[in-house]
């Protein structure tokens, strides 16, 4: 049994699981501390996981009828992510290897984000998943496309160059003056919208026929133009959100159909806070299905920040011989 442990950012998440199933998640997050702020402020972030991290750990548990005795490995996300908060799971996850003494294995926050796609459902990751696959990572931190070739080689293939998705919708919210997190908040405004919004927000570095690179700073800084120009009323900011919303989906769908054509990946896998979106959702499921191609999307719950992706990333990588030592350091 592998213990799951995520802090990279504003989640304190805890979770065991074995084999490819995960027996329990626990995941409590500080971001009504930092809504007033219009984003994670680190230092907040830092002190909620040292705070909650012991209780949720004991939670997780409790949820999944262990105890700490049945834990076999230990799990965590090495990075990226805030330093401050990496810390504090990295010091309980090696207490924890410590005084059990057993392994430790360090897990990379973005990979994990792509493993999540494979959780759930009436099979066990390790048969879901199969080789070579495409990844897609939309979160606030990250907007990445890789190419999974096996479960300790994933290459970056085309990744933001400035601002990623989730980060983009924050801070178009935070122009609209919606409140922290964007995404939600966008989303339930753009379905108050009916119709086509009649605007065309850019869609960054589409042009170049190989790149796989994105852009959304572009989309950003067009949707604070148009807003200052019109009547700020609330239906510019559903018009603006639906827009918006249509604009961010159609670039990463149409990235993604590049990559499956330039490696002819017959799998699709993706996770991240953004993919909680229905019509990004949606977009992908389209795709997959035009292009003949297996989708995994991540469930709702295993969307955001969770350590059940960390936990079983981990146990995959223990078994084909990973593993850390008390010398593991954080990697921001
Ligand atoms: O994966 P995540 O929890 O944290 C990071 O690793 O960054 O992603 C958080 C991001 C935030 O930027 C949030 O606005 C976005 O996911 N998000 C959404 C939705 N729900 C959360 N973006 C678009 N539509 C949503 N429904
Ligand atoms: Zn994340």
């Amino acid at each position: 049994m592998t213990l799951g442990i995520e802090t990279s950012c504003d989640e304190t998440s805890v979770s065991l699981a074995d084999k490819g199933m995960v027996l329990s998640n626990i995941v409590s997050s500080s971001v009504h501390l930092h809504s007033a702020y219009g984003g994670v402020i680190p230092e907040i972030a830092s002190r909620y996981h040292s705070e909650y991290i012991f209780s949720i750990f004991s939670q997780a548990l409790k949820r999944a009828s262990k105890n700490a005795e049945d834990i076999e490995l230990v799990a965590v996300t090495k990075g990226p992510g805030l330093p401050g908060s990496l810390l504090v799971g990295m010091a309980f996850a090696k207490a924890i290897s410590y005084s059990l003494d057993v392994p430790i294995v360090g897990v990379d926050h973005v990979h994990a984000h792509l493993v999540s796609g494979f959780i759930g459902g009436l099979d066990p990751t390790p048969v879901r998943m199969r080789f070579p696959f495409l990844g897609l990572a939309v979160s606030g931190g990250h907007t990445s496309i890789y190419y999974c070739k096996s479960i300790d080689d994933f290459e970056l293939i085309g990744r933001t160059k400035d601002d990623a998705a989730g980060e983009a919708f924050d801070k178009v919210a935070k122009v609209l003056e919606l409140g922290y997190p964007g995404g939600p908040v966008i989303e339930k405004k753009a379905a108050e919208w009916a119709g086509s919004a009649g605007i065309e927000f850019p869609r960054a570095l589409l042009d170049k026929t190989r790149a796989l690179d994105f852009s959304f700073s572009g989309v950003k800084t067009a949707v604070l133009y148009y807003w200052q120009k019109s009547g700020k009323k609330e239906e510019d900011v559903t018009r603006i959100c639906s827009a918006f919303q249509e604009s961010v989906a159609d670039t990463v769908v149409r990235k993604v159909k590049r990559a499956l054509k330039t490696t002819k990946a017959k799998m699709l896998a993706a996770g991240g806070g953004v993919l909680n979106n229905g019509l990004l959702r949606e977009r992908l499921s389209l795709l997959a299905e035009a292009s003949g191609v297996e989708i995994f999307l991540a469930e709702k719950e295993y969307c955001a920040d969770n350590a059940a992706m960390v936990a079983i990333l981990g146990e995959l990588l223990y078994n084909i011989g990973c593993k850390d030592d008390l010398f593991l350091k954080i990697a921001p």
